[in-house]
């Protein structure tokens, strides 16, 4: 075990008790095989969003995912998939039951039409009453993609009109119910979970702690820093920083790292979704360097989610080394295409030592 530092930004070393990604995109077959090492190579375990096609809707469903993703590690990876259900109009309070005995954690909210993969979500939370009652009963978490639909409703307002129309309503109606709020990006976010009752926590990603919405148009149009919740305002980033920054239990590491191959990206239509397993902790890192805040990533990354899952922490560490790399400009993906990682061509300043460096 490592001696630990009392100034990383001094020594340029810094370990922590091994993370985990709270919100992760590992999609399926081909696609699966190409992201699935860089997750492994950073993080003890995941939360694997069901928004496959057709998406992942039964204990059943879950199980089967589960063993494909397990049967797609690399040989001797230590790292375990914890699966969720995707919501729908139609799904039966029943199956929350099956879903705990299989393993699945929590269940995932996307109101139908929000982002990728949810045509099949949930038009009305209020028809789901007995499924959210079931849920708190069995311990299993609500992860909420919080943003409505309406296209009248400006993309940029879509997260706080959401709070105030249907999750604040939500969760005062289930005061048992465990909810996290995933992705946040606003500061009316973070007012809610903060200031919220308990059993409420939120994921942070790392674009949006690092970009403002300025990011989409810098230079021309850039579709690889689009992903929904859209980058915001530069006011809300800095809100979420200050907020990691000061060691706020209730927030927790979720990358959101969301594959689309570069095709899929550079279109007419572009994708949304951003992929940043490929250096997720190294972000992280940036992200708190700037606010002066490198002693509170090892309770972002590695505790809060934990204990609010109520899973054991991860007893082995990893170490961030301060030395420069450059991200690859893209990465092979499925069916032949190419995967555009965050910061493709760009220096980051930590890396992540291998198992074997961090041992020594
Ligand atoms: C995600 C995806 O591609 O699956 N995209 C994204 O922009 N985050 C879906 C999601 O989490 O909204
Ligand atoms: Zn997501």
């Amino acid at each position: 075990m490592l001696a630990r530092y009392a100034d990383p930004a001094a020594t340029g070393r810094l370990s922590l008790a091994r993370p985990d990604d709270w919100h992760l995109h590992l999609r399926d077959g081909t696609a699966l095989r190409a992201v699935l090492p860089f997750t492994v190579a950073q993080f003890a375990r995941a939360i694997i969003m069901p928004n496959l096609s057709p998406p992942v809707t039964s204990a059943a469903a879950a199980t089967a995912y589960r063993q494909r993703i397990l049967d797609a590690l690399p040989p001797h990876a230590q790292f375990t998939p914890l699966m969720t259900l995707y919501l729908t109009d139609r799904t039966p309070p029943e199956e929350i039951d099956a879903a705990r005995e299989s393993g699945v954690v929590g269940c995932k909210l996307y109101p139908a039409g929000a982002t990728t993969h949810s045509e099949a979500g949930v038009t009305d939370v209020r028809r789901l009453d007995g499924v959210f009652e079931r849920m708190a009963r069995a311990g299993l978490v609500l992860q909420v993609h919080g943003e409505v639909t309406d296209p009248a409703v400006d993309v940029f307002e879509r997260e706080a009109v959401f709070i105030d129309t249907v999750l604040a309503p939500l969760a005062a109606r289930h005061p048992q119910l465990k909810i996290v709020f995933e992705h946040i990006t606003t500061h009316q976010a973070l007012q809610f979970v903060l200031g919220g009752r308990e059993g409420i926590a939120a994921t942070v990603t790392p674009q949006h702690l690092l970009m403002n919405r300025n990011a989409l148009f810098a230079g021309g149009l850039r579709p690889h820093h689009y992903c929904l919740p859209v980058l915001k305002a530069e006011e809300h980033r800095r809100a979420l920083l200050a907020a990691v920054a000061r060691g706020e239990r209730r927030l927790f590491l979720g990358t959101d790292s969301a594959p689309h191959a570069r095709r899929a990206k550079e279109a007419a239509c572009g994708c949304a979704g951003v992929f940043s397993a490929h250096a997720a902790l190294e972000l992280y890192a940036e992200a708190f360097e700037a606010a002066g805040a490198l002693q509170h990533l090892e309770a972002f990354a590695s505790h809060n989610g934990a204990d609010f899952y109520g899973l054991p922490r991860n007893r082995d560490a990893v170490l961030l080394i301060r030395e420069g790399w450059t991200v690859p400009a893209k990465y092979d993906y499925a069916d032949g295409g190419e995967l555009v990682p965050l910061r493709a061509g760009e220096t980051l300043a930590w890396r992540l030592a291998a198992r074997h460096e961090a041992a020594q």
